[in-house]
């Protein structure tokens, strides 16, 4: 298991300036929450979940970060987007860095992701689409209008490398792999929307590795040594990766060391 990484510095963005994560009560996005919290350089951070009553560990930072506001968030549900937005958007202020962490690959008793065809289940292709692709393309458009249209703003979707269809030699985790292969198609073509308004923005998919989160745990058995990373390193990586992140960057899939990842 990888150390923490160090808090990124994220000096390409104005200072100070206003985040939100979604997804942002436990794995990967309470990280963000965590490393942001810790920069010091966010005026405000939206902590975006779904059910902010059992979101325990985001409660306790929030009690002691003012920074931090936890702000009710489904990105299956437009009319909770839609709260949500006007809730953060009575601040006042712009939103220079999202980030979607929502994401879900099995739930407990449930059902797990297919090992073939025969697994295939049209209810859990909807969900996994609707949480993993759909989902952060609702989640733009209610947010959008809080976007700068001249200073840097970055919109970064965590999607999973096992989406990229040049990449896909294994086959298996029919829902999970084709939501996050339409999820960068949402991006890409995100990307070339808002370019045209918000002359700053960059819209990007990223992979953060394999990360040690509810949502890896049953898979991890087969993780080579040294490949199964802590949030706070994942986190630390991918921001360190956004601040890097050029103009001409936007559209693109890219992992948490910086390569880009082919389609
Ligand atoms: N961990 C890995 O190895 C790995 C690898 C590649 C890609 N990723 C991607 O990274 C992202 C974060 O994953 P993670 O490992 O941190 O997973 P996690 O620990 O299972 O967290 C998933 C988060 O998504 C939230 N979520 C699920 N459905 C939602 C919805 N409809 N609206 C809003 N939030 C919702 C969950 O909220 P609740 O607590 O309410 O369920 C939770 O906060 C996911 O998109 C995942 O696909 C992870």
């Amino acid at each position: 298991m990888n150390p923490p990484a160090p808090d990124p510095v994220l000096a390409s963005f104005p200072q100070p300036f206003t985040a939100l994560v979604a997804g942002a009560n436990r794995g990967i996005g309470l990280a963000f929450v965590r490393h942001l919290v810790a920069g010091g350089q966010a005026r405000r951070i939206w902590a975006g979940c779904r059910d902010p009553e059992a979101a325990g560990e985001l409660a306790e930072l929030a009690a002691v970060a003012p920074a931090v506001r936890i702000l009710q968030l489904d990105v299956t549900d437009e009319q909770v987007l839609a709260d949500a937005a006007r809730e953060a958007g009575e601040e006042g202020s712009t939103v220079e860095l999202l980030i979607n962490c929502a994401g879900f690959l099995h739930r407990p008793g449930g059902p797990q992701p297919e090992r073939r065809l025969a697994e295939v289940r049209a209810d859990w292709l909807q969900e996994s689409f609707a949480v993993n692709a759909a989902g952060p393309l609702l989640l733009a458009k209610h947010f959008e209008r809080l976007l700068p249209r001249r200073d840097r703003v970055v919109f970064a979707s965590l999607s999973a490398r096992v989406g990229s269809i040049g990449d896909n030699r294994l086959g298996g985790w029919y829902a999970y792999r084709a939501a996050k292969a339409a999820q960068n198609m949402f991006i890409r073509t995100l990307s070339i929307e808002l370019a045209r308004r918000a002359r700053g923005s960059i819209c990007v998919a990223l992979h953060p590795g394999t990360t040690d989160t509810g949502l890896s745990r049953p898979f991890q058995a087969g993780v080579p040594e040294g490949k199964l990373f802590n949030t706070a390193f994942s986190a630390g990586r991918l921001l360190a990766v956004i601040d890097g992140l050029k103009r001409d960057d936007t559209g693109g899939f890219f992992a948490w060391n910086g390569e880009r990842i082919p389609w």
